[in-house]
């Protein structure tokens, strides 16, 4: 089967309902004529790009990794030197040549553009709009990493792209993995059907002692665009500060506990610790409260600070009992009590929810199954960045507002950026960088 006719194949068995004989022979691998093997490529090949693609080429069937860009060299390399020692004993699934080795930050085009059936985005965030578009234009599955943009046009043009996706089918992952892990998967349910009768309040949490350092000096690096990419944690544009970019799983299992969108959400937040202007412009702490349309408030926190309090977990009231949440699926964690009752307490398997949100997309690929989480990611991105826009502001801020006329933070023309264009927040001359002050940073449009 020619690449065309094999993608075509993967399409057509993806949009329309496969008989349960011809999907009996796909799975077996009888299926003669056909080549079933899904071609991957991956943007963005860092940290979670590379553990991405490892889990993508560990699904069931016939999977190869075909293409990869990055902005860097260097991550090309290393993530290709990972993967193919990971996979020494399966060699196969590593396929990618030289000619698809590709460098640049319009590398993603030239993944993209590949003979592939299903594209991995893990770039810093900033970009993710841009690159879900492209990838939904040309036709392609996609996962793409948490958060799905940094700003409000961001979430716009991400839920624009991603009912194109829904009408044409394809498959989009989000890497929200505790929607995949077995302790939410069981107690979430729960709750919905009433186990501790309507939420009234909800707690969500990411209290850490923060992330890596700052990974190039300014004489290491051809241009100021450069530098602020090798540390795109700490610049809004790339980042949407760490509300938005891990605090974010916390605020999904919110929502999902919820069932709805809050209304508006005001807080308080600033840069206490790590105050250096190595560390950019971000904020190290953020305290939020989001108010829900019957009343209902979800506190929440998020702060990068060492030796203080840590807690990363999830909780609600209701009527009847409270549920505790937490991504380390222990026991003491993961519990529903009710106000008169025993406790439910989880005890179940915990597989790995980063290799189950992949099995569950490839097998939606395979088995024609309607998969595309692109915008329930959209409107958790959209719960963080409102969270952000409160604290930056100091302002109680609507959700309708925030959506429809939040102030963008990514350029204009993030299609086309290269290393020597400007970016949107340069250093003085003493390398400071501006810092939001409450009160006087406006942030919508
Ligand atoms: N779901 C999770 O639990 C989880 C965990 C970690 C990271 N993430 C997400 O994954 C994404 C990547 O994070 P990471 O930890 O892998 O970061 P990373 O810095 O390790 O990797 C990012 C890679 O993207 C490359 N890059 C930057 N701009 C690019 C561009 N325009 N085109 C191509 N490549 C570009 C960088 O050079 C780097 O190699 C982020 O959105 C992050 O929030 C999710």
């Amino acid at each position: 089967m020619s690449d065309t006719n094999r993608r075509n194949f993967l399409k057509a068995s993806s949009t329309v309902a496969l008989s349960a004989g011809l999907l009996g022979r796909l799975q077996s691998g009888a299926f003669a004529a056909g080549d079933d093997t899904i071609r991957v490529g991956l943007v963005g090949c860092g940290g979670r790009g590379s553990g991405a693609a490892k889990q993508a080429l560990s699904t069931e069937g016939k999977v190869q990794l075909v293409a990869v860009g990055d902005a860097f060299v260097e991550s090309v390399d290393s993530s290709l030197a990972q993967l193919q020692k990971a996979f020494e004993s399966k060699p196969e699934r590593v396929a990618v040549d030289a000619d698809h080795k590709f460098v640049g930050l319009d590398a993603y085009r030239k993944v993209i553009d590949s003979d592939i059936d299903l594209v991995i985005l893990a770039t810093p965030p900033g970009f993710r709009p841009t690159h879900f578009e492209y990838a939904v234009e040309k036709g392609r599955h996609i996962f793409m990493e948490k958060p799905v943009a940094v700003d409000a046009p961001g979430v716009r043009q991400v839920l624009a792209a991603a009912q194109k996706a829904k009408e044409q089918q394809l498959k989009v992952g989000v890497g929200l993995q505790r929607r995949h892990q077995n302790c939410y998967l069981d107690i979430v349910p729960r709750i919905h059907d009433g186990a501790i009768g309507d939420i009234t309040s909800l707690r969500v949490y990411w209290n850490s002692g923060g992330v890596w350092e700052p990974r190039r000096e300014r004489s290491q690096v051809r241009s100021e665009l450069e530098y602020q990419l090798w540390s795109w944690y700490y610049y809004n544009w790339l980042c949407g500060d760490h509300i938005c970019e891990q605090h974010i799983h916390n605020l999904d299992i919110g929502l999902w506990l919820k069932q709805q969108n809050p209304v508006k959400a005001r807080g308080m937040g600033g840069r206490q610790v790590r105050a250096d202007k190595r560390y950019g412009e971000i904020f190290d702490h953020h305290a939020v409260e989001f108010f829900f349309g019957d009343g209902t408030v979800m506190y929440s926190t998020c702060s990068h600070m060492s030796n203080c309090y840590h807690d990363v977990s999830e909780h609600a009231v209701g009527t009847k009992g409270t549920v505790d949440l937490n991504n380390n699926s222990s026991p003491r964690d993961n519990r529903v009590t009710p106000f008169t009752g025993e406790a439910y307490v989880y005890r179940g398997e915990n597989p790995d929810p980063y290799q189950v949100e992949h099995d569950v997309l490839f097998k939606a690929i395979r088995e024609g199954q309607s998969h595309n989480e692109a915008e329930s990611g959209a409107m958790s991105t959209m719960a963080s960045v409102l969270g952000r826009m409160c604290t930056y502001s100091g302002k109680e801020i609507t959700w309708d507002e925030a959506l429809n006329h939040g102030a963008r933070v990514t350029p204009e023309n993030m299609a086309e950026l290269a290393f020597d264009s400007a970016p949107p927040t340069v250093p003085n001359e003493d390398g400071v960088y501006p810092v939001p002050v409450p009160g006087l940073t406006r942030v919508l449009a």
